[in-house]
């Protein structure tokens, strides 16, 4: 680290203020028209790094393919021909997958499964970094509470726990140990901060956020990237209550460097930093490099705003040359990290595709949570007559959910093509909706159960998509209550991007498989569970409500003085005098196969002293959990804690820890849980971390509405 820090310093030294700029400029790839001048620039040295892709949206278009050949060659021409040969950075959007496309990051936070996560975007890194591509814009650490915004599947849900702990396993699982070592990948924790928060869902609005509400709900998952060792960070477009985060010192400097601790750089939004003029902060593009630059926004990134305007910002001394200085070495200090320097070609390196989509099936099948299985209609028999019906059931795209630049649907099968190779019996199906008397109903007719696949495009999540209604398109609808009609029992499997409103279905449907947008083989995995070859484990990393108007509907909601929360049941009638915004599936919900018993939660001590919490003892919370069932199953045992007296108002329901066991039928194990100051402290609006004395309330089980409570006392 020394080492690099002296490198650093000497080639810094041997730099002009225009090549130091040039560190801090992110054009998009070139096309053919601008290549000769792109070239010129990167001869120059005024590309510190390439966006490898073109729009501003780039995971919602389709991209060119990416040569080795082609970045090779600019590479080159940075490394031999600019005046320091400083390689360039090469940033792409690999986002929940590369060639093998996973699950939606909402739906991997469905899987509970850390290492599973951690392993699978390390398979993502050793694909996309064999595509010369050594960055990646992710993990996306949004919090999100309303499922409007197209880019609710971008993130972990609603929950600040989830998403640290998810924030932790993609960084380790991109960087690895070594981040210089081949097949490892620069992580980029976005959008900081609060970006998830935009008004009405609506992608890009403005945003309002408390430093309260700030420290312990959007901030927890940045801090634990920053803590796993993320080396980027990506400033995100909105502002806080009126201050765009683009030029705020505030959130960009004294809360992520001071607070946070975060010592690698920060890279714009795309066009963010020119954007400051729309935001009405800003007069002119000078204005708007000034400010940013001055707020502690390292990288700018696609619109040019940097190169063209701090040179005559130093001249002036409106930007100091130490404040440039300070940029240019946290991007030199990542590139070195990198080893750059050392290998700054593509190696091409090869990885075990069968692997990777191994993994990507594992973790897809993994996330699907099963919502509801009237009488145990599930899993089917594989001998059973099925009649498959609905939209998705042909579908491929939609599976790879959004932000896929490199995921396509060749050579990948749908659930068609999966049932097909799977049912033992007669398989009938229909396609499209049929809306009189077709043969989707008369199919139905035929067969012993009728399995709907449905679910939402992917076009219509990511980003720049919000819905404004997030039921199921009315024809869906219709062709539910159409097959209702015929009798049978319905399997519903849903390929979701976002929750979805559910009450209009989940009384119709008997069994509810949520799928989410899986994958490149997610028809596999939904296979794996309708037919019993999995027992399903997911579990709901975001609230499924009844219905859109109940938005927002979070579990970690705080309690009011007069009845007007009903979450947790208390005063259903008071909420809404028209309907009871209780949600249709909590937050941790998802059932299996088999049968799972708790046992009571013990607590070793149900006293401790504040110092002892604070000298960094721990209580520690076990309970049993036997397989009673049929089925060798897995389960996510969950840990939540309540403050029911504390200085500011604390949420009725806080998950801090969870451990997701695979246990064979007939087994037993006992879970264990340590809770220390981390679990039982929170935030101050300054930011201060606090414990205070007290009682905790402790529940243990699976899902958040389990109310077998276990109090201790911090005295
Ligand atoms: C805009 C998006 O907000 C961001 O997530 C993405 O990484 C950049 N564009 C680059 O494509």
């Amino acid at each position: 680290m020394e080492n690099i820090a002296l490198r650093v310093e000497e080639l810094l030294s041997k730099m002009t203020v225009r090549e130091k700029i040039g560190q801090l400029n992110q054009p998009e790839t070139p096309t053919e028209k601008t290549i000769e001048e792109f070239k010129a620039l990167v001869r120059k040295g005024e590309v510190g790094s390439i966006l490898m892709s073109v729009g501003a949206t780039a995971g919602n278009d389709a991209q060119g393919a990416i040569s080795n050949e082609f970045y090779n060659e600019i590479q080159r021409i940075a490394v031999e021909e600019s005046p320091n040969g400083i390689p360039i950075l090469f940033g792409r959007d690999v986002i929940h997958g590369h060639h093998t496309v996973f699950p939606i990051p909402l739906g991997m936070a469905a899987s509970f499964n850390d290492e599973l996560v951690k392993k699978s975007y390390s398979d993502i890194a050793s694909e996309a970094s064999a595509e010369s591509v050594h960055w990646t814009f992710t993990p996306m650490l949004d919090l999100a509470r309303d499922p409007r915004w197209g880019r609710i599947i971008e993130g972990t849900g609603e929950d600040p726990y989830v998403g640290a702990r998810v924030a932790e396993s993609v960084v380790k699982g991109l960087q690895g140990e070594n981040l210089s070592d081949k097949g490892n990948m620069i992580a980029c924790a976005k959008h900081y901060i609060g970006y998830g928060a935009s008004e009405g869902g609506r992608d890009y609005h403005r945003t309002e956020i408390t430093d309260y509400s700030l420290f312990n709900y959007y901030l927890p998952a940045f801090r634990s990237a920053v803590k796993a060792g993320v080396k980027t960070v990506m400033s995100s477009f909105n502002d806080i209550s009126g201050q765009p985060i683009t030029s705020s010192s505030y959130y960009l400097t004294d809360i992520l460097r001071g607070k946070l601790g975060f010592d690698g750089f920060v890279v714009s939004d795309y066009d963010a930093v020119i954007q400051l003029k729309k935001q009405g902060v800003a007069r002119d593009n000078a204005d708007c490099a000034k400010m940013a630059l001055n707020a502690g926004l390292d990288m700018d990134m696609h619109d040019f705003c940097y190169l063209d305007n701090l040179e005559k910002l130093i001249e002036s001394g409106e930007v100091s040359e130490e404040t440039l200085n300070e940029s240019v070495r946290r991007i030199l200090t990542v590139k070195m990290e990198k080893g750059l320097f050392e290998n700054p070609y593509c190696y091409g390196g090869e990885y075990d595709k069968i692997v990777h989509l191994k993994d990507a099936e594992d973790l897809a099948t993994e996330s699907i949570v099963l919502l509801k299985n009237e009488n145990n209609l599930l899993p089917l028999s594989k001998s059973a007559n099925i009649s498959l019906v609905g939209p998705y059931a042909t579908e491929k795209r939609s599976l790879l959910g959004s932000w896929c630049i490199d995921g396509k649907t060749d050579g990948m099968d749908n659930l068609l093509d999966i049932m097909r190779k799977t049912c033992e019996g007669k398989l009938y199906y229909s396609c499209g909706y049929g809306l009189g008397w077709d043969s989707s109903a008369k199919n139905s007719y035929l067969s012993d159960v009728v399995v709907m696949a449905l679910g939402e495009s992917w076009s219509c999540t990511g980003e720049a998509r919000a819905v404004s209604d997030i039921s199921l398109p009315p024809e869906q609808i219709a062709l539910i209550k159409k097959i209702k009609s015929t009798g049978k029992k319905i399997v519903g499997i849903l390929f979701c991007g976002r929750p979805i409103a559910m009450q209009e279905i989940s009384d119709d449907l008997d069994a509810i498989i949520y799928a989410w947008h899986p994958g490149s083989c997610g028809a596999q995995a939904v296979c794996n569970v309708l037919f019993g070859d999995v027992s399903p484990s997911g579990k709901l990393p975001v609230t499924l409500p009844k219905l859109a108007t109940h938005i927002p509907l979070y579990y970690n909601v705080t309690s009011s003085g007069r009845p007007v929360n009903c979450y947790y049941n208390e005063n259903p009638a008071n909420c809404y005098v028209d309907s009871v915004p209780t949600p249709c599936y909590p937050f941790g919900f998802g059932l299996s196969y088999t049968e799972f018993k708790y046992g009571e939660t013990k607590i070793d001590n149900d006293k401790i002293s504040l110092d002892e919490v604070l000298n960094g003892k721990k209580i520690k919370v076990s309970v049993s959990l036997e397989n009673i069932g049929d089925f060798d199953a897995k389960e996510t045992v969950q840990i939540y804690l309540r403050t029911p007296v504390a200085k500011w108002m604390r949420p009725l329901r806080e998950l801090k820890g969870y451990q997701k066991v695979s246990l064979n039928k007939g087994e037993k194990t006992e879970i264990i849980f340590e809770i220390g100051a981390e679990e039982l402290g929170y935030y101050s609006p300054q930011g201060e971390f606090i414990v205070e004395k007290g009682i905790r309330e402790i529940y243990v089980g699976e899902n958040c509405l389990i109310e077998n409570k276990k109090e201790i006392t911090i005295c």
